[in-house]
């Protein structure tokens, strides 16, 4: 195992995290997680569908216990997510008798939950994922067309944002969302988020999610993405990191039942290559802090994703916890 833990390595630069589920806090991996991470972030268990499953009922339990952890470790916590179009409970957006509800019931419903959740965690969250994956991925509309958009219009983005900031005024609020070094999402995010903050809307920061490959982002398309939200004066974030072995535009394709997914000599080098460029494009970067998603090669989520059985490589450490030739450029400077 590595000596020191990439947070140590990283001690003068940022915070370095992690997304965990609650049973990664008390299995093999959680000596791995106190080595090498300062940061955490639930992967799943704070999202509105496993924590607010119906509309008088919450589940903290795994939230809890990840807060918990957290605290009692001294390691930040990113709370991840207050208002997404995935992982959201059907009854949000139903009436008693299953019809559409009104904007003003779906504005007072968001307002109670997002109350709620960062309320029980004032002071222990320090950043909040407060608006998830809002912005289109094609060019026809400004605003992804979700049940959000389609009640609300684009109003329960500055809505949420306030709501939040009402709930706990220190924490630090951020849009979230990927694809955002690709130039034609990079603009459209760019313009939402320009627009919330010349409205005075309380949004502190921008996470890059950084659901990457061994071939993108380029440097420049990473440098350009960094610089352009960081003058809009928002705090810069990567929030999800990942660098998949596989090009994401040939992901589509379907899986030729002869390929067995071996992480050749070629991939672990392309990998380690990409992971040094971004870091070193990261060290001299105004970012604020990095967190990976996911915590070893024996789990991502990118595994059967988005093609049915295939495995994938995505992280610093291997199958077996082990760091990769990757970690080693990563804190190799
Ligand atoms: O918990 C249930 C389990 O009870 C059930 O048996 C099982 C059967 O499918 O599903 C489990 O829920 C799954 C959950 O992960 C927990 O493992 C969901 O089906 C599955 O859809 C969910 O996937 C998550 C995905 O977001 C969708 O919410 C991934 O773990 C998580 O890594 C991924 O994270 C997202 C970020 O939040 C936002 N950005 C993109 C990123 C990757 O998609």
């Amino acid at each position: 195992r590595a000596q020191q833990g990439l947070k140590d390595y990283y001690r003068d630069y940022f915070p370095i995290g992690v997304a965990v589920s609650a049973r990664d806090l008390t299995g093999p991996d959680t000596t791995l997680i106190l080595q090498q991470f300062n940061s955490l972030t639930p992967e799943n268990a704070m999202k509105m569908g496993p924590i607010h499953p119906e509309e008088n009922r919450y589940n903290w339990k795994d939230a809890d216990a990840i807060v918990d952890f957290a605290v009692s470790r001294h390691l930040r916590v990113r709370g991840h997510n207050l208002c997404w179009h995935e992982q959201t409970p059907a009854w949000m957006f139903k009436d008693a008798n299953g019809n559409p509800v009104t904007k003003e019931v779906l504005l007072q419903r968001l307002k109670e939950h997002i109350t709620t959740v960062v309320s029980r965690y004032k002071g222990k969250i320090y950043a909040w994922d407060v608006v998830n994956e809002a912005v289109a991925d094609d060019s026809t509309s400004l605003i992804r067309n979700s049940p959000w958009y389609a009640i609300c219009g684009e109003d329960f983005i500055a809505k949420a944002f306030e709501y939040a900031h009402a709930a706990d005024p220190d924490a630090l609020l951020f849009y979230n969302d990927y694809n955002t070094e690709r130039p034609e999402k990079r603009e459209r995010v760019y313009k939402l988020l320009q627009h919330l903050v010349a409205s005075g809307v309380p949004i502190n920061g921008v996470g890059l999610q950084g659901h990457w490959s061994i071939f993108e982002p380029t440097a420049s398309e990473l440098r350009t993405a960094i610089d352009r939200f960081a003058a809009i004066g928002l705090k810069v974030q990567i929030t999800e990191l990942d660098i998949s072995v596989y090009p994401w535009e040939k992901n589509r394709r379907p899986r030729r039942p002869d390929e067995h997914d071996e992480f050749t000599p070629l991939l672990q080098q392309q990998q380690a290559d990409q992971y040094k460029m971004i870091f070193s494009i990261f060290r001299h970067s105004p970012i604020g802090g990095i967190t990976f998603w996911n915590i070893t090669d024996r789990r991502t989520w990118l595994d059967n994703y988005p093609v049915p059985g295939r495995k994938n490589y995505p992280l610093l450490f291997d199958t077996n916890g082990q760091p990769k030739k990757a970690f080693w450029e990563v804190v190799n400077f």
